[in-house]
């Protein structure tokens, strides 16, 4: 229930204002704002049955959407992970507001602690990086809620859903790029989303910000060279030190050298 209490303290437009919760035996509820309108698995099954794609721009608005809310959670002290973002847990209200629902795998991420989560059947398991296999683990952070906003959006965008990381795992030609299912979506939009579902949590964008600016703004060529770069300078400075640390010990081995000397003659 302690996720509870900090769900009801959470405020933000694409959030459901959660404003009380209670237990009855051993069953725990939520009481939320009601959001109007269809969720995005409703969305997609309608753009299937009339043979279109949806289109990109109106992705992309919801996507702006989707990042700010994520981002909002990550931001939290300590960092909440939604932990279970695909269509179904998103709704798009009829004024075009998205709202990121279900909160049943919310984990605040408290260092030391480990919860283990069953999969909760095949549709979640699609969206879920291989770090959420299983149950948790040390390595599990924001990025694992990157690489489900990447798959959900690869199947709004081609109303295909993503193959499952394990088969992904076993051969990676198996994730079809969205481009090959879609032409109309731009390569911009693509090189974002696969960049989101790397499987290594370390090759992914390594915030929201940095998701939604591939999608946007910068390209993910140069945001994920930049990346490198940092890496590289801090590489360096490490460097930097060890070369002073030898220098000094060299130093003291001259010096106590000369010194020996000076007392045997
Ligand atoms: N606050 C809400 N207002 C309106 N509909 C909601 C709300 N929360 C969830 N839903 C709808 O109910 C469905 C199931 O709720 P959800 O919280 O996702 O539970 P589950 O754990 O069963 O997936 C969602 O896919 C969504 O369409
Ligand atoms: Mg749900």
């Amino acid at each position: 229930m302690r996720e509870a209490t900090v769900l009801a303290r959470l405020d933000h437009p694409n959030l459901p204002k959660v404003s009380d919760f209670f237990s009855i035996d051993d069953n725990d509820f939520l009481v939320m704002d009601y959001i109007p309108g269809d969720d995005l698995r409703a969305v997609i099954a309608k753009a299937e049955a009339n043979k279109q794609f949806l289109n990109e721009a109106d992705v992309i608005d919801w996507a702006m959407q989707i990042g700010d809310a994520l981002s909002y959670l990550h931001s939290q002290n300590p960092a909440i992970l939604h932990r279970d973002i695909k269509p179904s847990n998103i709704k798009v209200t009829p004024a075009g507001v998205v709202k990121l629902v279900d909160f049943g795998l919310v984990k605040l991420l408290a260092p030391g602690e480990v919860t283990i989560t069953i999969m909760q059947g095949q549709g979640t398991a699609l969206y879920s990086p291989l770090e959420q296999y299983g149950g948790d683990s040390n390595m599990m952070d924001g990025r694992a809620d990157i690489y489900a906003f990447g798959s959900t959006l690869y199947h709004l965008l081609t109303n295909t859903p993503p193959v499952n990381v394990r088969d992904r795992f076993l051969d990676p030609s198996n994730l079809v790029p969205p481009r090959e299912i879609n032409p109309a979506i731009s390569p911009r939009v693509e090189d974002a989303i696969l960049w989101a579902m790397e499987l290594h949590p370390n090759e992914r964008p390594r915030n929201v910000k940095t998701f939604l600016k591939a999608l946007t703004g910068e390209s993910t060529s140069s945001l994920r060279h930049l990346a490198g770069k940092v890496n590289f300078r801090e590489y360096q400075g490490l460097d930097r030190t060890e070369m002073i640390l030898l220098y000094i010990a060299g130093g003291l081995t001259f010096f106590s050298l000369l010194l020996t000397l000076i007392r045997n003659i």
